[in-house]
């Protein structure tokens, strides 16, 4: 496995590799690596001949109250399960190597980057599709892998990319989950053994809405009354936003005619998890 540091060494690897008619698949990441992150890189490897995984902490997504130096960090773990993985190159920039100084151009999104997250975390998907357009600028991966559970995310990008003709397939991966079904996230590992139980309000939530979904509820309102209620149960819960919104549109949604996507941010003890699934009503 190539280990890549600056702008030059990535396009003088990704020449070499575009002259052996190679294919190239990219995973985007902030390293602390888990299974969700080595299932992206399964999903790139179908797809590509040579996978590159950046491992970035990109500071401009992060707002002032986001503890980007709290972030985790494990890069000698992260090298070895790329390796493992068969990744072909791991893309480790300093920030400076991406951001010199005077840096002063930023690529926004503006409409599904509304709302959820991007109302609660000002500028952090302006910074998620400046970083994602630098790196598809220089790795010019034929396909890229995000996954689903940063879902409003993965839609930012998708129209990204679309609206700026890269010519890049986004594939979206599943979310991962641990046995009792909490997403993975290198979040979790803020978790003391007390909040990492009740982090499983999240699941338990969406579990919820989905059987309260079967049993026939197909008002937005009742559904989010019933998630709403399952987070309650957990004393060190706090819901930062929970809502059910078109699969399609990311419009909110007042009755489900067609799938719909519960999306939920909640923060346990001092760290916001995030989740999400979608609600397909039967008959569809
Ligand atoms: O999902 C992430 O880890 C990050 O937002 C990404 C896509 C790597 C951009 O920094």
């Amino acid at each position: 496995m190539d280990i890549l540091t600056t702008p030059p060494e990535v396009r003088a690897w990704v020449g070499e590799r575009r002259r052996r008619a190679q294919r190239i698949g990219l995973v985007p990441t902030m390293g602390c690596l888990h299974a969700g992150h080595l299932s992206l890189v399964r999903l790139a490897r179908q797809r590509a001949d040579a996978v590159v995984l950046s491992v970035f902490v990109n500071p401009i997504q992060f707002g002032p109250g986001d503890n980007l130096a709290g972030y985790p960090r494990d890069l000698e773990r992260d090298q070895r399960l790329c390796r493992e993985a068969g990744v072909a190159a791991l893309f480790l920039p300093s920030a400076e190597a991406l951001y010199p100084a005077g840096h002063s151009t930023f690529v926004e999104e503006v409409w599904f980057s509304r709302g959820l997250c991007g109302d609660r975390r000002p500028g952090h998907f302006k910074g998620v599709t400046t970083i994602v357009a630098k790196l598809f600028n220089l790795v010019q991966p034929d396909v890229a892998v995000f996954g689903r559970k940063d879902a409003q995310q993965a839609r930012v990008i998708q129209q990204m990319t679309r609206d700026l003709d890269f010519p890049v397939e986004i594939v979206l991966g599943p979310t991962v989950r641990e046995a009792d079904g909490l997403a993975m996230s290198s979040r979790n590992q803020h978790l003391n053994a007390d909040q990492r139980r009740q982090a499983l309000c999240l699941a338990r939530a969406l579990d919820a809405a989905a059987r309260r979904l079967t049993a026939g509820e197909r008002n937005a309102a009742a559904l989010i009354a019933v998630m709403r209620e399952e987070i309650s149960r957990a004393p060190q819960a706090r819901v930062d936003y929970l809502e059910i919104v078109d699969n399609e549109t990311f419009e909110p949604v007042a009755t489900l005619k067609r799938t719909a996507l519960a999306l939920l941010a909640v923060h346990v003890g001092g760290t916001r998890l995030i989740d999400n699934a979608l609600l397909t009503p039967d008959g569809l």
